[in-house]
């Protein structure tokens, strides 16, 4: 059913500042999202609900639950940290908790972060989104991995509180005492979801009503700058607030020697969200030219094709931090744009071995998608041609020599080459073997905390303008191939239960035809046949998984919904007029 605006919750909102970045040039998109990514840290006035990390609230709640971790997991040598999502809330889970890990390795404390992922670790490269649905395997995996520690502080990360997968997850925490469960969003909770969980007799807001004892960080953030997409300004949010509660805490309990752990624990959460994320977001701008011309080279790579008809491609070729932000960059590219997995693919310098993920080297299990290695980049030389467009991301310089080698023989290539570089004196010889390329520079000159940066070797400055750059880039260069339209993507696969109903509302804005009619045409363009009658009575799951790998959807349903077209109409229309956004808009 459609929702009245005020029902729909924040992170499934149209933004207002967005809504014409369809017909945007590169310049604007760039202006557009950065204006909009304001909100994560300020919310928006004319609104008081949304509020942004910055309001007192969230500084409290992020400070109790970093003072909880101190008196009950620092203090337990069998307690734990378990960070727990979906799409990309789990892939910053499992990067924060890869980064944590390190730190304590090199301050040789024990452990204490464990990461789960809906769809285990193949979803860090290929979304499983089915598998978001599934709230008792999410419950069972939990109990499983937290059988052998006596205590756990449980972070379930949902931007938008609806994944049953951490439903599940949290309805177990809530029934075994020795669980501490934190719900992690950016929707208040009576806008958490209200589709009853089959067989858990339950939906997620009951949970989080639960759960208003326990501890609720929901901060709102105002609408994402692509309808739905919860990998920006939810990401972001997410990898700011976790890494803030962890510095806190392994502050406060002395793990890492600073001034800063003779503040309150409220004072260090607002001094980080201050003085290294909101000082980043100003300083993001002086990016901006550069990042200009990525996205412009990125669309391009998206919408030419070679000669013999072939796509272009973009790729990540990098190593360390920046390399996991590129993995996770690219893999949100197919469920939202409808891209094909191999267009937008990362490499990462040393592979498995470097990512840290619990399964290891996914690549012979899994075979080809899942290959990371820079040797298996190498490979694809020979092939690269002008419509390709390649992005060295390099925050470590350990690799410098073969770094040198690979940009050099690139260079050779009749591709477009760019670097982005983190700030060190090891990479300065790789700065200027580029013609174009980004330099993050080390925040030194504006914090008074760069203690803790060489105790921890936190890239987290770096690392959150990094992930707007690539968020822009690759968001762009969507919009560029016409992906988007006004502020809605119109290529995402209805792969699981909350995409579904995305793409209903979406097919129903723009043919505006009814809930009925809107339902059969999107079935109808799921099994590909005229009439829907036969699959009507079929559970959404059974729709869901016939939708994977079909192509086109969204696009296909507003055609026959708008126009009572045929599917194979639609079909052929769609292969004449192949950017979607103009295939829509001509025939509104
Ligand atoms: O279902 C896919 C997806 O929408 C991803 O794009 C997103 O990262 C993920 O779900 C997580 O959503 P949430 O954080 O709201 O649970």
């Amino acid at each position: 059913m459609a929702t009245t605006p005020s029902l729909t919750p924040f992170t499934e909102r149209s933004n207002d500042i967005t809504k014409n970045i369809d017909i945007a040039n590169a310049e604007q998109i760039f202006d557009l999202i950065h204006t909009a990514n304001n909100e994560t840290f300020h919310g928006n006035s004319d609104d008081p609900i949304c509020n942004g990390i910055l309001n007192k609230i969230c500084i409290e709640q992020c400070a109790l639950v970093a003072e909880t971790i101190v008196k009950n997991i620092f203090t337990n040598p069998n307690g734990k940290i378990v960070l727990s999502g979906c799409g990309t809330s789990g892939r910053i889970g499992f990067m924060v908790t890869r980064a944590f890990n390190k730190i304590l390795n090199n301050l040789s404390l024990p452990k204490y972060y464990e990461y789960l992922l809906a769809g285990d670790d193949r979803s860090l490269f290929i979304s499983q989104e089915a598998k978001e649905d599934e709230w008792n395997v999410g419950s069972s995996e939990l109990a499983s991995l937290a059988k052998s520690y006596s205590r756990v502080i449980y972070f379930g990360i949902t931007c938008g509180l609806s994944a049953p997968y951490v439903a599940g997850q949290l309805d177990y925490c809530l029934h075994n005492d020795k669980f501490i469960p934190v719900l992690l969003g950016f929707n208040p909770v009576e806008l958490a979801r209200k589709h009853t969980l089959h067989g858990l007799g339950k939906c997620f807001y009951d949970i989080a009503v639960e759960m208003k004892n326990s501890h609720i960080i929901n901060p709102v953030l105002g609408a994402e700058p692509i309808t739905g997409s919860s990998r920006m300004k939810g990401g972001t949010a997410t990898k700011i607030i976790l890494e803030t509660i962890f510095i806190a805490a392994h502050l406060k309990a002395g793990h890492i020697p600073s001034n800063l752990s003779t503040k309150t624990y409220p004072e260090i959460v607002q001094y980080f969200f201050e003085n290294i994320y909101y000082k980043a977001y100003q300083q993001y701008p002086v990016y901006k030219n550069q990042t200009i011309s990525l996205i412009q080279s990125c669309g391009d790579s998206l919408i030419k094709k070679t000669p013999n008809k072939e796509d272009g491609h973009i790729y990540y070729v990098a190593n360390g931090t920046f390399g996991v932000l590129g993995l996770i960059d690219a893999s949100e590219c197919p469920p939202t744009f409808g891209t094909d997995y191999n267009t937008i693919r990362g490499f990462l310098y040393n592979a498995y071995d470097a990512l840290c993920n619990i399964e290891g080297d996914l690549e012979a299990k899994f075979g080809d998608l899942y290959a990371i290695s820079w040797n298996r980049f190498e490979l694809l030389f020979s092939s690269l041609n002008q419509c390709d467009t390649v992005i060295l991301l390099i925050s470590e310089s350990d690799n410098l020599e073969y770094t040198k080698r690979v940009i050099n023989e690139v260079k050779k290539l009749p591709c477009t080459m760019f670097g982005i570089i983190k700030e060190m004196s090891g990479n300065k010889p790789l700065i200027d073997l580029f013609d174009n390329c980004i330099e993050i520079l080390n925040p030194k000159n504006l914090l008074s905390s760069s203690e803790i940066l060489n105790v921890t070797g936190i890239d987290f400055y770096e690392e959150i303008i990094l992930k707007w750059i690539l968020n822009t880039i690759t968001t762009g260069a969507h919009i560029l191939q016409g992906k988007i339209l006004e502020n809605y993507m119109i290529d995402v696969q209805p792969t699981n239960f909350k995409l579904y109903n995305r793409l209903l509302e979406i097919v129903m804005r723009f043919s505006g035809a009814s809930v009925e009619k809107c339902t059969n045409a999107i079935i109808s363009a799921i099994y590909q046949d005229d009439d829907p009658t036969p699959y009507l009575s079929n559970d959404v799951t059974i729709h869901v998984s016939r939708a994977i790998g079909a192509k086109k959807v969204v696009a296909i349903a507003i055609l026959i919904a708008s126009r009572n077209l045929t599917v194979s109409i639609a079909n052929k229309y769609l292969e004449d007029n192949p950017v979607i956004r103009n295939a829509i808009s001509s025939y509104k």
